[in-house]
C-alpha cells in the first residue's frame, strides 16, 4: 500500500465508494469510479486531480486521489459522483470529512422502486449521464442550470427519474408500450405518495388523424420542472420534439440479448443497425455543443463501429484515456461500455 502521506502543496483525499456500486460492478467498481473521477477532474476541475488510485486505509477500499486544496465548489461537482458515499481529506492517519451536498431534490426511491428485467441499474444510468454532461460544452453549468434531457430509448423511464433527481428536465421515447404504460402508472403513485404538486395527462398524439404515438406529459407545479414520454419508434423523435432542443442524449442501447418478456413486435432490430438509423434524428435533436451518451454491449458491436458511426453523423467522439476507462462484465452475455460524443 502506497503512503498516505501529503505531497508538497497538495491535499491527499479518500472517497469511499457505495456498497451498493460494489454489488453492481463488483471487480470493476474500482476502475468505474476511478474513470469517473478522472472525467470529472479533466471537464470540471482543471485537470488537479492527481495520482487517482485504489488504496486500503484501515483495511477498508476507498478510491484515492491528490490535488491542490478542494473548494466547496469542487466539493459540490464531486458529490454527484455516482459511486460517492463519503469523501476525506487525509492528514497522516487521520480522516476529515469533506461535505458533500449531491443536487438530489427528491429521496432516491425515486430511482430504486422500480424492479424489472431489462432496467438499467440506476447507479450505472447516473454515471453515463454525469459522464456525458461532462464531455458536452454544458459540464461546468451542471450545478447552476435546469438541464434538457433525452433518452431517445428510455424504457421504464431510469434516465428520466435520474434527471429529475438532478432537478433537470427529462424526455424519453420508447416503442414499447408496457414500458411507457408502467412508467405512467409509476411516476402518478410516486408523485401522489410524496405529495409533489403536478399536473400530467396522457394524450394520443395524431397527424393527418392517424395515431402516431401517446404521450404522458408532467409538469412539477412549484418549479416547472417537465417530464415527457413519447410511446413511439426512436426515429420520429422529430415529430415531437423541437430540433436543438436537448442539451445531452443518454441511452443504454438494447443489449441484443432476451431480458424475459421483451420480444414486442419491431424492438428487434439489431442495436448497431438501430444506432446508425437514428442518429441522424438524435443529431438533430441535440443543440449544438451538446453530447449523446451510449451504453452498450460490446459483444453486440465493437467500439470501432460505434464510433464510426457517431463520427459518421458529424459528432465529435470523446475518446481520449479518460472516456475510455468504462469497459465492465455485467454477466456472462453482457460486457458493458459507454461512448460520448459532442456536437460540435
Ligand atoms: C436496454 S433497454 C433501456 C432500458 C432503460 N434504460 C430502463 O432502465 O428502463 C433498451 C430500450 O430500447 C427500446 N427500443 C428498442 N428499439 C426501439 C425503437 N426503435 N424505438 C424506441 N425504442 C426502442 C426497448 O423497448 C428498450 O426499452
Amino acid at each position: 500500500m502506497s503512503s498516505l502521506g501529503t505531497a508538497q502543496g497538495n491535499g491527499r483525499y479518500a472517497l469511499l465508494v457505495l456498497p451498493a456500486a460494489n454489488r453492481v460492478y463488483t471487480q470493476a467498481s474500482w476502475e468505474l469510479a476511478c474513470a469517473e473521477l478522472r472525467v470529472f477532474g479533466h471537464a470540471v476541475l482543471g485537470d488537479r486531480l492527481r495520482e487517482i488510485e485504489r488504496r486500503e486505509i484501515g483495511g477498508v477500499p476507498y478510491v484515492g486521489f491528490s490535488a491542490a486544496e478542494l473548494t466547496p465548489r469542487d466539493a459540490a461537482f464531486l458529490a454527484n459522483l455516482s459511486s460517492a458515499h463519503a469523501l476525506f481529506r487525509v492528514h497522516g492517519r487521520l480522516l476529515e470529512p469533506v461535505e458533500l451536498r449531491p443536487l438530489d431534490r427528491f429521496d432516491d426511491d425515486l430511482v430504486t422502486i422500480q424492479r424489472y428485467p431489462g432496467k438499467t441499474n440506476e447507479r450505472f444510468t447516473r454515471l453515463l449521464l454525469n459522464v456525458t454532461i461532462l464531455a458536452s460544452s454544458f459540464g461546468a453549468d451542471l450545478l447552476d442550470r435546469r438541464l434538457r434531457v433525452l433518452d431517445p430509448l428510455c424504457g421504464r423511464g431510469t434516465t428520466l427519474n435520474q434527471a429529475l433527481m438532478y432537478g433537470f428536465d427529462a424526455a424519453g421515447i420508447d416503442l414499447d408500450g408496457r414500458d411507457f404504460d408502467a412508467y405512467v402508472q409509476f411516476i402518478r403513485q410516486w408523485l401522489q405518495h410524496k405529495r409533489i404538486k403536478h399536473r400530467a395527462e396522457v394524450t394520443t398524439v395524431r397527424r393527418d388523424r392517424h395515431a402516431v404515438g401517446r404521450r404522458l406529459q408532467v409538469t412539477l407545479t412549484v418549479d416547472g420542472i417537465e417530464i415527457d414520454f413519447v410511446n413511439a419508434d426512436t426515429g420520429r423523435g422529430l415529430e415531437f420534439f423541437r430540433p436543438r432542443s436537448f442539451d445531452v442524449l443518454v441511452a443504454d442501447l438494447p443489449y441484443g440479448v432476451q431480458h424475459g418478456s421483451r420480444a414486442a413486435a419491431g424492438l428487434s432490430r439489431g442495436p448497431f443497425e438501430l444506432v446508425t438509423q437514428a442518429l441522424p434524428v438524435w443529431m438533430e435533436l441535440l443543440r449544438p455543443g451538446g453530447a449523446v451518451g451510449l451504453a452498450w454491449n460490446t459483444h453486440v458491436a465493437t467500439r470501432d463501429a460505434l464510433t464510426g458511426a457517431l463520427a459518421d453523423a458529424g459528432l465529435e467522439v470523446a475518446d481520449a484515456e479518460p472516456y475510455r476507462g468504462f469497459r465492465h462484465r455485467v454477466d456472462q452475455a453482457i460486457v458493458r461500455d459507454i461512448v460520448v460524443a459532442r456536437r460540435p
